[in-house]
């Protein structure tokens, strides 16, 4: 018998494109997310202490920017708003001239072809920072916030954004946002839903540039336990049940095997989020010249492609898209 030889399909060029499996990332693949403030100063840029090459715009500043990566192939955006002025209810998460309400309408109005998801959750909006309603004792009350994260949902819907994402973790919200979205005519706009999301130490850098770290506590009693794997099914299965039409696995690098798992356990499509403190990582190493940037951040995809993941939510986007690296 002659021995298995593993290295025949690795010889050339044409053989490994062959042999492989994970086609190369699509434009299609990637959606940036944005944050974008409430401010009267429209030159209003700052950059991202501890997410380099990542920034807060104001509304016209946001734009531009994503009038560059529109030219290059940008096919999807994610909204954070920072609202002007934050409160006990989030007010400003379902004003109808809120900055997230703001910034779709004006997306949509200049590039209307342009997948714009919204991220539905209270904690930028909250003078707590907390994903929900606090109660005297400072816990996060669940059914009290669902109504919240409705009208929040149905005013993002109203401006014209085509997907909504809930991230807020609370039990029962995404059959309250799509009997809400539905209640107002919304039958056709899908949700995204954040369904398989960690209490992780890798939203760090997120916190800053939405400035939405909890006042107090932490989020541990309503995103998942880092330790737990079977869970992410009940999570997700939970979610498809109660009307979600694509979900997210998030953090994504570091919970692969989720991604695998939820992967092949539903049938719609899974999206991965590389969050910031997976983006930050890759790129102080780059910036200190401790790693090859630009291969680390493609096999970072690629190996949330191979996992499972059918779309990718990731801040290197724009770059991905500004050095040709999609087909
Ligand atoms: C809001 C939200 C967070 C992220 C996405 N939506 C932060 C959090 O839950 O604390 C994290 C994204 C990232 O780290 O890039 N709930
Ligand atoms: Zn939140």
């Amino acid at each position: 018998m002659s021995m298995y030889r593993g290295r025949r399909l690795r010889m050339t060029q044409a053989l490994r494109q062959f042999a492989r499996e994970t086609e190369p990332l699509l434009r299609e693949d990637l959606v940036m997310p944005y944050f974008v403030v409430d401010t009267e100063d429209a030159t209003y840029a700052k950059a991202i202490p501890s997410m380099p090459g990542q920034y807060q715009y104001s509304l016209p500043k946001l734009l531009e920017a994503i009038a560059k990566a529109y030219d290059m192939g940008l096919q999807a955006v994610l909204l954070f708003g920072i609202p002007k002025a934050k409160d006990p209810m989030a007010q400003e998460a379902y004003a109808e001239d809120g900055i997230v309400q703001k910034a779709v309408s004006a997306i949509k109005q200049r590039f209307s072809d342009l997948l714009v998801i919204t991220d539905v959750c209270l904690c930028e909006y909250m003078s707590h920072g907390h994903c929900g309603i606090l109660d005297a004792q400072g816990s996060v009350v669940n059914d009290a916030t669902l109504p919240l994260l409705a009208k929040t949902a149905v005013s993002h819907v109203q401006a014209g954004s085509d997907m909504v994402a809930p991230s807020d973790m609370m039990d029962g919200r995404v059959r309250a946002i799509r009997d809400a979205l539905d209640r107002a005519n919304y039958t056709d706009v899908p949700i995204c839903s954040y369904a398989v999301k960690y209490a992780s130490a890798y939203y760090g850098p997120f916190r800053d540039a939405a400035q939405s770290a909890p006042a107090c506590g932490d989020r541990k009693a309503y995103q998942m336990d880092p330790a737990n794997g079977r869970e992410a099914l009940r999570e997700a299965m939970a979610d498809i049940d109660e009307g979600a039409d694509l979900l997210i696995v998030k953090p994504a690098g570091p919970y692969a095997d989720v991604l695998a798992r939820v992967r092949d356990a539903v049938t719609v499509p899974v999206v991965a989020y590389q969050v910031s403190g997976e983006y930050t990582m890759i790129r102080a190493a780059g910036l200190n010249g401790w790693i090859d940037e630009e291969r680390v951040m493609m096999e970072s995809l690629l190996g949330l492609k191979r996992a499972g993941a059918d779309r990718l939510i990731t801040y290197f986007t724009e770059t991905v898209l500004a050095q040709g690296l999609v087909r």
